[in-house]
């Protein structure tokens, strides 16, 4: 379409853009306009700018101080993002730009580049590349900002939200690398380059950890109600599938390890491998935690969202209701029809009598499930490495954002 030096439009057909995003050393290729009053029409859009490749840069430089509100047309919405795309760590580093902006550009652009990997088939091994390789070149522009602890105000800016697995998944690459940036005591890497990275890794990790999800049933996924025994199953197999769908595209070992082992706790109680302590790589451990705590404090259909402060009381705390649920497994091991009320409730016996009927029994099947999930939320200490944890807290501590006074 031809770009003209006019329009008159109700605004649907132009998308407001902030000046500050214009690299002055970076030519664009896109138009910008400015929107006046235009009485009967709407509004007039008057282009300001064609492209900047017949302009000086310091001329550049003096019209985007000038002006305030511009806009692009529709039309050239594609070619703006990619702009942006080339110019990430220009934005993500420009001091007159806020962080809530630059959250914001950062959330646009890794939107897109997520759901394009979760739209990919990832059937053939050139997909998988490129996919793996435009993430690459997303977190590579972004990890300077993002492994900084002063960009965490970002993070606690997107708290409770609704969970969307695309930010979702930037959250928890971000979370991920402001941790290892500030705990670089962890890991025994003296070159710069080399910890550069490791930062790039363990974001990429974060961005691609449940990517295995596109292989798991939408009906599960989505599922409104509990999930039974057998689709837990189901969702469990997503760790692996992430794995064997990055295997092909040539992931770096240390992003491919937490992804494979992110639900892993310190007890042996998660999946796939139910691994232990030391068994668990360092970097799966990290990419639980983020995991974690970005669910938690993230709004579902089917609950609303936690504090960041009540998410890590969840966290770090002890599970009160530990007898019970060791008497509750026993309990299922012995007889799989034990409806769970009767086993956590004092009147056990009579219970026990009233609810054999079959309906019942199922009703209490659906407990049993709540149940564990209630336990879960009551303390989740055995999921996680102690250290790593606190020492998360204090990493996310470092912005006031979070409110976390009362943990420390
Ligand atoms: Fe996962």
């Amino acid at each position: 379409m031809d770009l003209q030096i006019e329009y008159f439009n109700d605004g649907s057909a132009f998308k407001k853009i902030d000046p500050l995003s214009i690299n002055p050393g970076y030519l664009t290729n896109f138009s910008i306009y400015e929107k006046q009053a235009c009485n009967n029409q709407g509004y007039k859009f008057r282009c300001l700018l064609v492209d900047t490749s017949s302009m000086s840069k310091e001329r550049l430089i003096n019209l985007l101080r000038s002006w305030d509100q511009v806009y692009i047309h529709e039309c050239q919405v594609g070619q703006y993002n990619e702009y942006l795309k080339n110019n990430l760590a220009y934005i993500l580093h420009h001091e007159e730009i806020d962080i809530a902006q630059k959250t914001h550009t950062l959330i646009t652009l890794s939107t897109d580049v997520v759901k394009d990997s979760f739209a990919t088939n990832f059937g053939l091994a050139d997909d998988c590349r490129a996919t793996l390789s435009n993430v690459q070149r997303l977190i590579s522009q972004a990890i300077g900002f993002i492994s900084d602890t002063n960009s965490l105000p970002g993070i606690a800016n997107l708290i409770g939200h609704d969970y969307e697995t695309h930010i979702h998944s930037i959250k928890v690459g971000w979370l991920m690398a402001t941790f290892i940036n500030a705990n670089k005591d962890l890991f025994n890497i003296q070159d710069d380059k080399e910890f550069t990275g490791l930062l790039v890794q363990a974001a990429v990790a974060g961005l691609l950890h449940d990517i295995g999800k596109i292989k798991i049933p939408q009906n599960i996924l989505n599922k409104k109600g509990k999930l039974n025994n057998l689709e837990y199953i189901v969702i469990q197999s997503h760790t692996a599938y992430s794995s064997s769908l990055l295997f092909k595209s040539g992931i770096p070992q240390e992003a491919m390890k937490a992804i494979l082992y992110h639900h892993e706790n310190e007890d042996g109680s998660g999946y796939p491998g139910g691994l232990i302590n030391e068994q668990i790589p360092i970097i799966a451990k990290i990419c639980h935690i983020a995991d974690v705590f970005d669910a938690l404090t993230a709004k579902r259909h089917y609950k609303e969202s936690k504090t960041p402060l009540a998410a890590l009381k969840i966290m770090t705390g002890e599970n009160p209701y530990v007898d019970t649920l060791q008497k509750f497994e026993k309990e299922v091991a012995q007889n799989r029809r034990t409806p769970v009320t009767a086993i956590v409730r004092d009147d056990y016996e009579n219970k026990l009598k009233r609810l054999r009927e079959k309906e019942i029994i199922e009703e209490e099947a659906m407990k049993r499930v709540e149940l564990r999930i209630k336990l879960r939320d009551q303390g989740m200490a055995h999921c996680f490495d102690p250290d790593l944890l606190n020492r998360f807290i204090l990493t996310i501590n470092k912005s006031d954002s979070f409110n976390l006074s009362e943990l420390l």
